[in-house]
């Protein structure tokens, strides 16, 4: 007899329907499983199989054939334990349901149980798209479950009590909407603490209002880390979209916290410098997302930037000026989004106190010229503010005076971004720092002054095309802070200043 059963698959962010047929005929016992599965998936034969018997349902002691269809993807992970058992179950007359309208997704315990899997929503989402009202998905899955409108979410705890809902004898309660306070976590550290620094806190309010991306120099000690650390304070509350998608990302990464149905908190990700250029692009055989996707919305912070190596360094290229990365294989190419704020720090000498107003630095120039080459003019270009963070005077350090927390800074950034949710409407651009080539000029007008400045600077700074397009969304997102329509004379010098300190570095005569 040959039945069936609806799951779901997942390809790089892209869910679709997987029909599982099962045959059980008559013929020397065995199980076979074809429709491009990987290891995981015919490792489900067994778990299948005990958890059956473990359960009390008679395992079909027949020639079983099962097909995930279409034949073409690629299946993973253990997923189709459950919906296997589904078909088993029909095929073998255990179970005569009409279960058309479902998807049944979930790995099993050898005694029976769900067990969560990775990547609930992007299937949750496809499931309701193609026109499924019911979704079987493990118990702790169910709070991402719910996010979808229009499917009713069952959780599943375990085989027996999975069949008696099938079976009208006890029903399972549909999950209701999942209550998980957005901002109940601990509560973040807060720029009150950081004394002194106005200026590295100044351009910091201005990457996080436009989500620019943002270079800090300075000696040891000075703050950086300090500082970088605090910008999850102010960053601009999530749209519902920018939620749904970095949601999707952690989801099929595994990465959610327990219990949490969306993120609702820009992430803040801080890879070590010994990171491989696949932990952050993405790897596997089917690519699961890296760093770089992990903060998608959010802050992809690179603490000691000249640790990190020549490689990983060059993958952030492409993918933080496209705002996704796309990873090949032989059975194709996955994307997956990265619109990132990319946010670095660094000493600007090996002993660190190069420029340094008292410490004297002790490399020699060669050292110090080695150590900034590390950092490639292509990846320095793409760094639209850059900042110096000077030691802390004494007296600043020493003050009793509150510094301006971060509520305060938050309320002004989301004022900005709110112009710019407005501005951006209808299009998928999230921010200035977003905003493409063919609307730049448009949206960045400049007074007759303030292009006499650019030219200017753009001169006497020897700047790429880049980095004047760069300086001109960051002279937005100043203007946009200020609540002017207009991008002013002083909102340009402001952004041009953030570009001057690659001279002072980079293009010193030493
Ligand atoms: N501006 C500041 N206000 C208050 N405390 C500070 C400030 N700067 C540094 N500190 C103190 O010094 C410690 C070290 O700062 P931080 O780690 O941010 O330095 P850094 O600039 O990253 O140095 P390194 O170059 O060595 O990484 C902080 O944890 C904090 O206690
Ligand atoms: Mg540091
Ligand atoms: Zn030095």
């Amino acid at each position: 007899m040959v039945s069936r059963s609806f799951s779901m698959g997942l390809y790089g962010m892209d869910a679709f329907v997987v029909t599982v047929e099962a045959d059980v005929s008559v013929g020397l016992p065995g199980f076979d499983v074809v429709g491009l599965p990987d290891a995981a998936v015919r490792e489900s034969r067994d778990r299948v199989r005990s958890a059956m018997k473990n359960c009390g349902f008679a395992f079909p002691v027949h020639k079983i054939t099962v097909n995930l269809a279409p034949a073409d993807k690629r299946k993973e992970g253990p997923i189709y334990d459950l919906p296997l058992f589904i078909a088993l179950m029909q095929a073998s007359g255990q179970l005569g349901a009409d279960l058309e309208d479902s998807v049944f997704i979930g790995e099993l315990s050898l005694n029976g149980e769900a067990r969560p899997v990775r990547g609930i929503l992007p299937m949750a989402i496809q499931a309701q798209k193609s026109g499924f009202h019911k979704l079987y998905i493990p118990a702790s899955n169910a709070p991402e479950g719910v996010v979808v409108e229009g499917i009713t979410v069952y959780p599943v705890k375990d085989l027996p009590s999975l069949i008696r809902h099938l079976t009208g004898q006890e029903k399972i309660l549909p999950a209701g909407k999942n209550t998980d306070t957005p901002f109940a976590s601990a509560p973040l550290p807060d720029f009150s603490e950081v004394r002194g620094q106005f200026e590295a806190k100044r351009a910091l309010e201005i990457a996080a209002a436009g989500g620019h991306n943002i270079l800090l120099i300075g000696s040891p000690g000075a703050g950086k880390s300090m500082l970088a650390k605090r910008l999850p304070s102010i960053l601009p509350d999530m749209t519902f979209e920018e939620t749904i998608e970095t949601t999707k990302i952690h989801s099929i990464a595994g990465t959610m916290p327990d219990g949490t149905s969306l993120i609702r908190t820009r992430p803040f990700r801080s890879p070590h410098h010994t990171v491989s250029p696949a932990g952050l692009s993405g790897g596997g055989s089917i690519p699961r997302p890296g760093e770089m996707s992990l903060a998608h919305n959010g802050v992809l912070f690179l603490d000691e930037l000249p640790e990190f190596s020549r490689s990983a360094m060059e993958v952030l290229r492409q993918p933080i000026e496209d705002g996704k990365v796309t990873i090949s294989r032989v059975n194709g190419t996955i994307s997956y989004p990265c619109t990132v704020m990319l946010v670095a720090a660094m000493n600007p000498c090996p002993c660190g106190y190069f420029g340094h107003p008292t410490k004297p630095c002790t490399c020699t120039s060669n050292a110090v010229s080695r150590y900034l080459s590390r950092v490639s003019g292509p990846l320095l270009d793409r760094l639209d503010l850059h900042i110096e963070v000077p030691p802390v005077e004494f007296d600043e350090i020493s003050s009793d005076e509150k510094a301006e927390s971060s509520s305060v800074i938050k309320a002004r950034v989301n004022a900005a971004r709110k112009i710019q949710n407005e501005r951006f409407k209808g299009t998928s651009i999230a921010c200035n720092a977003r905003i493409t080539p063919d609307i730049l000029h448009e949206i960045c007008h400049l007074s007759e002054l303030g292009r006499a400045l650019l030219k200017q600077a753009f001169e006497k700074l020897g700047l790429s095309a880049r980095a004047y397009d760069r300086i001109l969304k960051v002279s937005r997102t100043i203007a946009d802070l200020d609540q002017s329509e207009e991008i002013e004379p002083r909102h340009i010098a402001e952004a041009i200043q953030y570009r001057s300190l690659d001279r002072k570095y980079w293009m010193k005569e030493l």
